[in-house]
């Protein structure tokens, strides 16, 4: 018998500066087979998938042409409908994700109810808006990652950044790690999983579809 399908909420940015297109399509593709995805941005409106090479333009092509590939608005989501929420490394989350009301609402939701939540490089700024009721940042005692002050003044647009995840996540009270430039690093802590760029898609990702076929209960028989 098959097992039931989760619906997986990808939240992505629809800023001009995108979405990385190897951090979503990793992740598209480790998570479709078992999760219904949802694609949800800002108003709806359409992504850029930034980065895109010779061996994935074609895969975006065929992709754009689905129906599943259009994004929901983020004012439209109902954050029970999801087991889990995913945010790919996206240089536009900075822009227009940071301060997301509609966001806020999402990831607090999930935070209260303790379900699998992932955010890979820039995403990690789509959970700086989500706030306790007395103001304090929801992961102010969390152990996190995400872009590194050194790896992001490699970029031009550095000096411009409205924020620096390291930054902010030490000034908020979080506990911030990270391993060398493009090096792989994902952090778990509790039910909230964290990698520090794009290159840590992959490992990130398993980790959050480990968490929630665990928490589904959808364990193997011991033999
Ligand atoms: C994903 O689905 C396939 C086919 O239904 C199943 O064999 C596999 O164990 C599932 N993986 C996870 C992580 O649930
Ligand atoms: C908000 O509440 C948390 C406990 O849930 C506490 O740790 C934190 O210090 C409080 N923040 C403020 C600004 O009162």
């Amino acid at each position: 018998m098959a097992a039931p399908r989760h619906s997986c909420l990808f939240v992505l940015s629809s800023a001009a500066e995108g979405v990385s297109a190897s951090s979503f399509l990793q992740a598209y593709n480790l998570v479709s087979p078992n999760c219904t995805v949802q694609l949800a941005s800002p108003n709806g409106k359409n992504i850029e998938y930034v980065k895109q090479d010779e061996s994935n333009r074609r895969w975006f092509n065929e992709f754009r042409a689905k129906a599943s590939s259009t994004p929901i608005g983020l004012e439209t989501v109902d954050p029970a409908r999801y087991a889990t929420v995913f945010i790919p490394a996206a240089p536009g989350a900075v822009h227009d994700l940071l301060k997301n009301q509609d966001l806020a609402q999402i990831i607090s939701h999930f935070v209260r109810e303790k379900k699998p939540l992932c955010a890979v490089g820039m995403g990690v700024a789509g959970l700086f808006g989500a706030k306790k009721d007395n103001g304090s940042w929801w992961f102010e005692d969390y152990s996190l990652t995400g872009p590194s002050v050194f790896e992001e003044a490699r970029h031009a647009e550095f000096a411009s950044l409205p924020v620096i995840p390291e930054d902010f996540i030490k000034e908020h009270g979080g506990q911030y790690s990270s391993s060398e430039p493009d090096a792989i690093h994902v952090i778990i802590d509790r039910h909230v999983i964290t990698g520090q760029n794009v290159q840590s898609t992959i490992m990130a990702v398993q980790n959050l579809i480990l968490m929630s076929t665990q928490k589904s209960g959808k364990t193997a028989p011991l033999r």
